[in-house]
């Protein structure tokens, strides 16, 4: 029977256990994106807690395009020797991280005056009504091209692997919605269109960075709104991503955090509201052949024991739980097996970083 806690393999690394640090904006970067040396401990820390596979908060590929404040960037070479720093401090702590790289978008309330800000289409996002200029095909080389050298960067810094964030109402999460993808050309209309940015996306990345490097995407399940991103419209990408060699994929859903029911930050209030996602992840992973990554709301060791033995899903990813407790796994492991502290009360959101506010583990 598998076990949470055996090695796994994600591509052509292994991790010492199935748990993994969704990605979470620590807002501890400037505003060139620059990581301040707080960054630095909360790594630590996760190094230190014995997660299989830490995955940093988004970073932008291109420089002033920070959909929320203090993200860090990847934009340019000069980021290479800080996080060359980070990746080897994260190694000697006997930690593997990977980093998630991204364009943010119209899902922002952040100097949106000051900043021209891509979609597919000049459409209002649903929650922040911020309305994007659409992309030209030129726009979308210019995209494609950081993407790619984007991820060159990151594996030359000596991360493990680079993930794609391409959930939540992102830009390319919204290239997958018939809401905001109204295009004519071939990136909008059918599903084959519009997962073609993904792909190619996808494509650029691995051209740069050779089929050694672990490539991972957070992609939503659902976009869980009637005119979003279907359950069909990700099993297609997944599916095509898969054929082009993939190491990984992180299922996610939502598209706003406002609303708990269209949220990918949900409040979790029993063991039964815990794994908000597991319904569709189940069904995706029944279809891949690659390791599937389940994130939103997992609490108990339990439920995902049940997951692990019962479905395909290989991999539990957790956000908030790390924020409470930085130490979970290695808690878990020391054989204290109370579900995480996490109240799932979302106040963890401030002006001077992401931070747990019910157990202050601000160490800035
Ligand atoms: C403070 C905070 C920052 C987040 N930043 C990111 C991010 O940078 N990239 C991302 O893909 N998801 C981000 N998320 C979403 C989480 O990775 C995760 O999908 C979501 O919180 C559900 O998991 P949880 O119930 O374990 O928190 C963030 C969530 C929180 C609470
Ligand atoms: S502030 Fe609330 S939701 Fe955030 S980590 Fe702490 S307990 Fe969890």
């Amino acid at each position: 029977m598998k076990n949470l806690f055996d090695e796994t393999q994600i591509g052509e690394i292994v991790l010492k256990n199935r748990f993994v640090r969704s990605a979470t904006w620590e807002r501890l970067a400037n505003e060139k994106g620059e990581p301040k040396g707080d960054l630095f401990r909360v790594y630590e820390d996760l190094a230190i807690g014995d997660i299989g596979l830490i995955i940093t908060g988004l970073s932008s590929i291109i420089e002033g395009e920070q959909p929320h404040p203090g993200m860090m960037g990847i934009y340019n070479d000069r980021f290479h020797g800080t996080y060359k720093r980070l990746t080897e401090r994260v190694h000697e702590l006997g930690g593997q991280i990977a980093m998630q790289i991204g364009y943010g978008g119209t899902r922002t309330h952040f100097q949106t005056e000051k900043r021209i800000i891509w979609g597919p289409s000049e459409i209002p996002e649903l929650n922040t009504g911020v309305v994007a200029k659409e992309m030209s095909l030129e726009d979308i080389t210019t995209l494609i091209q950081a993407f790619g050298d984007a991820a060159g960067r990151v594996k030359k810094a000596g991360f493990d692997g680079v993930q794609v964030h391409g959930a939540h109402g992102y830009l390319l999460g919204q290239f997958l919605s018939p809401y905001h993808n109204r295009r004519l050309d071939q990136y909008g209309g059918t599903i084959s269109n519009r997962a073609r940015l993904i792909l190619d996306v996808y494509s650029e990345i691995r051209s740069r960075v050779g089929f050694s490097f672990p490539v991972l995407i957070k992609i939503n399940s659902s976009d869980c709104i009637s005119e979003g991103s279907t359950l069909q419209d990700c099993l297609y990408t997944c599916r095509e991503l898969v054929k082009m060699g993939i190491d990984a994929i992180e299922l996610s859903g939502g598209v706003k955090l406002a609303g708990n029911p269209y949220s990918p930050v949900r409040f979790v209030a029993s063991e039964a509201e815990e794994a908000y996602f597991a319904k569709e992840a189940t069904a995706i992973a029944e279809e891949l052949d690659i390791p599937v990554i389940l994130v939103g709301g997992l609490r108990s060791l339990n439920v995902m024991q049940r997951l692990l033995n019962d479905t395909k899903i290989d991999c539990f990813a957790m956000s908030r739980p790390f924020l409470a407790e930085p130490k979970l796994i290695a808690r878990w492991r020391s054989g204290d097996y109370s579900k995480s502290k996490c109240l799932s009360c979302n106040q963890c959101k401030t002006d001077s970083g992401n931070y747990c506010k019910v157990f202050k583990n601000k160490k800035i």
